[in-house]
Formats: C-alpha cells, sequence, structure tokens
C-alpha cells in the first residue's frame, strides 16, 4: 500500500457490474482504491504480469473461462495477492470451495452495500498480509531450526573427536607412565647392585680371613675337648653351624662381585644343567622330588661362562627343591624358539630353558622382592637372599633374560631366554 492507497483489479466481463463496483470503491473514506478493470481473464492475468496490486475481485464467469477453473489460473499467477471472488445469488456453493482454492473470501453480487464491500475487501488484504507474515516467520524459523540442528551436529561431530582425542592422548600417556615405572625399577634395580656389589666384595675380603681363622679355631677345639661332655660338644656345634653360614655368606657376596671375569665359551648347555642336576641328585632323592627332562634334539652351542651358567642352575634347582619339602614333579625343558619380531623382517631365535616346580609358589607379596640382595623367606633354615641377585647379574653378562612366575595350578616356574 503507497500513501493510504490501495491497487485492486477488477476482472468482471459485464461493464455495469464493473463501473457500479467501482463507484462504490470511491466512496471509501478511509483509504483510497485505485480500480484497474479487466473484461477477460487474459487481460487480468497479463495485467498481473506487468503491475503490482493489493488485491483481486474477481468475477468467476469470464468470456475466456468459467467457475473454479478462474481462480485457480488467477491464484496461480499471483498467489501472494488477496482475492475476493464476486459471484451470483445462487453461486454460493462454489463461493465456499473457491476459497478452498486459495481465494480469501467472496461477495455476493448486489448484495454487498459499499461498507460491506469496502470492508470485505479490506479485510481480505488484512488477512493475506497477516497470514504472509506468518508464513515468512514459520520459514524463517524453519530455517533457524535447520541451521541450529546443522550446528549442533557440527558441535556434536567436534566433541565426539574430541574425546577420541582425549581418550587417544590418555591411553598414550598411560603407556608412558608404565614404561616410566618399568624405567625406574630397573634403574632403582640397578643402582642397589651397584652398591652392594661395591660393598660385599670389600667386606668379604675382610671377613673371609678371621672367619677362616675361626673355623680352625673350632676344629682344633673340636679335637681337642672332652668328648663326654654333651653341653661343651653341642656349643661348639652352633658355633660351626654359625660360622659355616656365615662364609657361606661372604661367599656368596665375592660370586655376586666377581662376575666381571668371564671366561665365554662356545658349548653345549645341556652337559652343564646335567652336571648341577648330577650335584643335587642327592638332595632331589632325600626329598622325594622326580625328575622329569625335556632336552630337545640338535640344540645350538651358546657362547658362555660354564662355571658361572652350573652357578645359576644350582641356585635355581636349589630354590625349586627348598620350595618342594613335600615333594613332587620337577620339570626342566630346554629348547629352541622362534617368534616373529613386530616392525622387522627378522626373526627372534632363543634358546629357552624352563624349571617348573610343584612347591609353594611365591606369594603376591614378596614377588616384587625376589631379586632383592639378601631377600630371602628361609632366613631360619640358612638362606642368604643372595642366590636369585646373582643369578640375574649372571645371566645379564650373558644377555639372558630370566623371568619367574607361578604356576596357574601350583608351584613356580622359571623361564631363561638365551639370544641365539
Ligand atoms: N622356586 C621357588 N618357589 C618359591 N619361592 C621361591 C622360588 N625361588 C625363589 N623363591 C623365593 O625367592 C627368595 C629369594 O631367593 P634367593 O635369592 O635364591 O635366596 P634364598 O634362596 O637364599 O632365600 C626365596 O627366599 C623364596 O622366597
Ligand atoms: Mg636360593
Amino acid at each position: 500500500m503507497k500513501d493510504n492507497t490501495l491497487a485492486v483489479l477488477l476482472v468482471e466481463d459485464n461493464p455495469e457490474v464493473a463501473s457500479l463496483m467501482c463507484a462504490m470503491l470511491k466512496k471509501a473514506k478511509s483509504v483510497r482504491f485505485d480500480v484497474t478493470t479487466a473484461d477477460t481473464l487474459e487481460s487480468g492475468l497479463n495485467l498481473l504480469r506487468t503491475q503490482d496490486f493489493d488485491g483481486i475481485l474477481l468475477d468467476l464467469t469470464l468470456p475466456d473461462s468459467n467457475g473454479l477453473e478462474t481462480v485457480r489460473s488467477v491464484h496461480a499467477q499471483a498467489a501472494n495477492i488477496p482475492i475476493i471472488v464476486l459471484t451470483g445469488v445462487d453461486d454460493e456453493h462454489i463461493a465456499t470451495n473457491a476459497v478452498r482454492e486459495g481465494a480469501q473470501d467472496y461477495i455476493v453480487k448486489g448484495s454487498a452495500d459499499i461498507n460491506g464491500l469496502i470492508r470485505s475487501v479490506l479485510y481480505a488484504i488484512e488477512r493475506k498480509h497477516a497470514e504472509e507474515e506468518l508464513r515468512r516467520a514459520r520459514d524463517e524459523l524453519e530455517l533457524r531450526v535447520i541451521e541450529r540442528t546443522e550446528e549442533l551436529q557440527r558441535i556434536n561431530e567436534f566433541l565426539a573427536k574430541e574425546v577420541e582425542e582425549r581418550k587417544e592422548t590418555e591411553n598414550q600417556l598411560r603407556i608412558a607412565n608404565s614404561r616410566l615405572k618399568e624405567t625406574q625399577a630397573q634403574l632403582i634395580q640397578a643402582a642397589k647392585m651397584e652398591v652392594v656389589g661395591g660393598l660385599a666384595s670389600g667386606v668379604a675380603h675382610e671377613v673371609k680371613n678371621p672367619l677362616a681363622i675361626i673355623l680352625q679355631g673350632v676344629e682344633y677345639l673340636e679335637r681337642k675337648t672332652d668328648k663326654d661332655d654333651k653341653s661343651v660338644a653341642t656349643t661348639i656345634g652352633f658355633i660351626r653351624n654359625a660360622v659355616e653360614r656365615a662364609d657361606n655368606i661372604v661367599r656368596g657376596l665375592m660370586d655376586f662381585s666377581s662376575i666381571s671375569q668371564l671366561n665365554m665359551e662356545n658349548q653345549q648347555i645341556v652337559p652343564i644343567i646335567e652336571k648341577a642336576l648330577m650335584l643335587l641328585k642327592h638332595q632331589f632323592d632325600k626329598q622325594h622330588i622326580k625328575l622329569v627332562k625335556k632336552f630337545a634334539d640338535n640344540l645350538p652351542e651358546l657362547l658362555i661362562d660354564r662355571n658361572k651358567i652350573e652357578q645359576v642352575f644350582l641356585n635355581l634347582l636349589m630354590n625349586a627343591a627348598d620350595a618342594m619339602e613335600q615333594g613332587g614333579i620337577l620339570t626342566v625343558s630346554i629348547y629352541r624358539q622362534t617368534r616373529e619380531q613386530a616392525n622387522s623382517e627378522r626373526k627372534n631365535e632363543v634358546l629357552i630353558v624352563q624349571i617348573i616346580d610343584q612347591g609353594t609358589g611365591i606369594s603376591d607379596k614378596v614377588k616384587d622382592s625376589i631379586f632383592d640382595p639378601f631377600f630371602t623367606t628361609k632366613r631360619t633354615k640358612g638362606g642368604t637372599g643372595l642366590g636369585l641377585p646373582i643369578v640375574r647379574n649372571i645371566l645379564e653378562t650373558h644377555k639372558a633374560v630370566i623371568e619367574i612366575k607361578n604356576n596357574p595350578d601350583r608351584g613356580a616356574q622359571v623361564l631363561i631366554r638365551f639370544a641365539l
């Protein structure tokens, strides 16, 4: 609407009706109607194509179109402009259908007074505007909802990715942390070994000679004292035991600190184990320990120090025997294993020595300490706690790895891997 003027297209083939309508509309006081007339559908449509109108007054019975078809054609051409259908007295049925087809309202020709006509046109225009406004608001809302949904989806995806990345980082941190802990444990172990090693050789050498003298003295007293005096003999027996125990520790310490002098030779490992087993045969028999040997054929030679490796097996087999006071089966296996190496074409060949006992196993409480120097659960039975630290030291100088764990059912097992 410009300057309170409403442009109206009047499509009416009856010139008398047309001029009557024009005259009535001109009488409006609140607005000014600027009426353009057309007497056929075609000329009406042409006008709609070239000019802007605020409303259309449409007769349904035109020379070139009839009934609802007229409404459809005009509505198709100008969907945004309100249409008020003009009908005859007996066309009320068609009129309501016309409203269904998109017309805003209808006026029965001849019945409308001036005010009724004007009001009807104004209301129709008003209603159409409100409808349009509503439609625009709805479209806008829909658009906003779509935009917001897309935005939320984007945020969602972003968050999901973020969570994924965070999980990955967390995982990496966990791995790094556990590696750090491992390295830390190794460093502590190495530091302990160095301190103990250094102290050990000094103390051992200092204590060795006095011990030898005490032992000689004990032997002398044993010879010289009255054999019938039981209490003296018992006391001397105690002293002898204590001195032997001390001597044992001293020897262990010296072993522990003197592993740098190695005598390496290429040789078979089986004879070395056989010798250790033979040395312990008496003890095994005494404890009802049944030995099972599973040695593979054609085993390769290893570059090793025969005496040191024998000492390793003696220590491990003695530990197994100590754990099997009630007897049981002791299984010693030697075999070769090929493992695929990650990220490499090369295969990893190892020789494995496995000692499986049916003893007490190792409790969770002590399992982290068994390689510590002087750690023993057998102190009252003469344990020194130097066996496993010595074993580990010797194996380290042979680039071999040792692992001790409990069996699923009972007892413990030792696994040694020599690189080939
Ligand atoms: N085969 C085994 N079964 C159960 N416990 C074992 C075994 N081997 C070692 N241990 C545990 O590890 C500890 C340390 O062993 P080791 O260093 O040889 O010292 P020791 O034998 O003098 O106690 C033992 O006291 C024992 O508690
Ligand atoms: Mg031992």
